[in-house]
């Protein structure tokens, strides 16, 4: 069948969330932090994720941004950095303007270009993707912006992916769901769509019970994966 619809996974698929640590650590004055930020980056981003998964498995569901600040305070914490409430408060300000990966205008553009629709199906909340869809300026080459919150539960429960068909019409073959998150593209794999694994680090493939068809380095093959 053919795709109809490409639906992107936001943060470290479209928006870089390393991009909030080391723009800070350029920034004069913080030098300390300029030692610790790759190491505050990846944990940041690892219990942001890990508060997800546990919150949809509790029950105890609440919004991205509060998991974006618990995952920060922790990964402050382990690198002895908690004491810094400006470094906090600007990292957390940088959250709302992530850069968006350098192919990404031209790969939209092409996709609605050739009459698909494009979304993005994310955890964010919708003001926190409002502001970092604005600062990409991609917001004319997106027909949607789906999050969780109308759902009220995280990804990889399904009735997040539900809400793709509900918006298009369309059936999960028809959708092309593109994830640099290894257990996103294992799970859309697994519901049924046609699902690129953006693998930019070049990690092992995720051991779930179904595993994405394309695994591509950057999203700039794309459009011909669509178009395919
Ligand atoms: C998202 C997270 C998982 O955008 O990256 O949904």
């Amino acid at each position: 069948m053919p795709i109809t619809t490409c639906v992107f996974d936001a943060y470290g698929t479209l928006f870089d969330v390393a991009a909030a640590a080391r723009n800070a650590a350029r920034e004069p004055g913080r030098e300390t932090f300029a030692r610790h930020w790759p190491a505050i980056a990846e944990k940041w981003r690892l219990k942001q994720l890990q508060y997800t998964w546990l919150r949809a498995v509790m029950g105890t569901h609440t919004g991205f941004w509060q998991v974006t600040q618990d995952g920060l305070d922790w990964a402050m914490e382990s690198e002895g950095l908690e004491g810094d409430a400006d470094l906090r408060e600007r990292l957390l300000q940088l959250y709302w303007e992530l850069e968006a990966y350098p192919e990404v205008p031209a790969m939209l553009h092409a996709l609605k270009d050739a009459g698909l629709n494009t979304a993005i199906l994310s955890n964010g909340a919708p003001d926190m993707l409002d502001g970092a869809v604005k600062s990409a300026g991609i917001g004319d080459v997106l027909d949607d912006v789906l999050s969780v919150e109308s759902v009220g539960i995280f990804k990889p429960a399904r009735v997040v992916y539900d809400l793709v068909g509900a918006r298009f019409g369309c059936a999960p073959e028809e959708v092309l769901f593109v994830s640099s998150n290894g257990w996103d593209a294992s799970a859309a794999a697994g519901y049924g769509f046609a699902t690129a694994w953006v693998n930019r680090a070049g990690d092992p493939m995720d051991r779930l019970p179904a595993s994405p068809e394309t695994v591509l380095s950057d999203l700039t093959g794309i459009p011909a994966l669509a178009r395919a």
